[in-house]
């Protein structure tokens, strides 16, 4: 496995974490595994994927401030069996009350279907159902992870770009990731993480939001797992690759490490290594 090993986390500002958590734990299929007490959340899913929720700076949620087809780290996707696919739609929107975006849900040949939707802070989400899965790891069994889940846990990644063809051939030659389709018949290529775990998704944008502030509100960055011996060398990979340093490489009193850079495109990804798995 590549020094880059994969999707640690992928993390959200939000106006309210507690009432947004709260929601995704009711409607998502999500538990709570740790709560700093200063509004920072991160959630686990049945299958080891996690979410990270964190206070908007300006306490504004990304309602207004995302469209479909716009530049950035754009939405998450949710496996989901087709068996329960009908039943986590009618629990999501008419229970939950979530929103629709465009022309959904679509029903695709292959037995893809997803399925469009915006939190109650208007991050866009979907839910994909699809014959085979993309990514290669057998789910991880958590004994902290939610039981009979109809939402599995993170399917990809949607990352729209400005040139999805330049920016997803640097997760490849620098974060060693993997190509795995480079066009669905949609225009879309998926990469795959060097663990297996993680896909992500490429497309391109129809309007360029420009560089966005790390901590704007909305989902803002994905955390990439490495081991704790190989983060230094990591980071320092990163800057030989001259990619933009927000945060520079830190080793947290708790054993963590950290640094915080941004793709060739803007988006904010952070490298993290802990010496405790953040779910057991
Ligand atoms: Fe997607
Ligand atoms: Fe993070």
């Amino acid at each position: 496995m590549g020094i880059f090993k994969g999707v640690e986390h992928v993390a959200i500002f939000a106006a309210d974490t507690k009432k947004l958590a709260d929601w995704y734990v009711q409607y998502l299929d999500m538990v709570i595994i740790q709560d700093n007490g200063q509004g920072i959340l991160f959630l686990l899913m049945s299958d080891g994927s996690i979410v990270e929720l964190i206070p908007s700076p300006d306490g504004q949620a990304a309602r207004e401030r995302l469209q479909e087809k716009e530049s950035g780290i754009h939405h998450i996707a949710f496996s989901v069996e087709a068996d329960h696919f009908g039943a986590a739609i009618q629990r999501i929107t008419a229970e939950g009350g979530a929103e629709t975006v465009g022309e959904t849900p679509r029903q695709f040949p292959e037995n893809l279907a997803t399925f469009h939707f915006r939190d109650p802070e208007g991050n866009i989400l979907h839910l994909i159902s699809r014959a085979h899965r993309l990514s290669l790891a057998a789910p991880q069994i958590l004994k902290s992870a939610p039981k009979n889940a109809l939402l599995k846990g993170i399917e990809h990644i949607g990352i729209v770009a400005r040139d999805p063809d330049a920016l997803r051939q640097w997760y490849v030659s620098t974060l060693g990731f993997n190509l795995i389709v480079s066009d669905d018949g949609h225009g879309t290529a998926f990469v795959l993480t060097s663990d297996g775990r993680s896909v992500l998704e490429f497309t391109q944008c129809k309007r360029d939001r420009g560089l966005l502030p790390y901590n704007a509100p909305g989902l803002r960055h994905i955390a990439i797992a490495v081991a704790p011996e190989d983060a230094d060398r990591a980071a320092r990979l990163l800057k030989a690759d001259r990619v933009e340093v927000l945060e520079d490489y830190q080793k947290l009193p708790n054993g963590q490490h950290l640094f915080y850079f941004r793709d060739p495109e803007g988006n904010v990804l952070h490298l993290i290594a802990r010496t405790q798995p953040l779910a057991h």
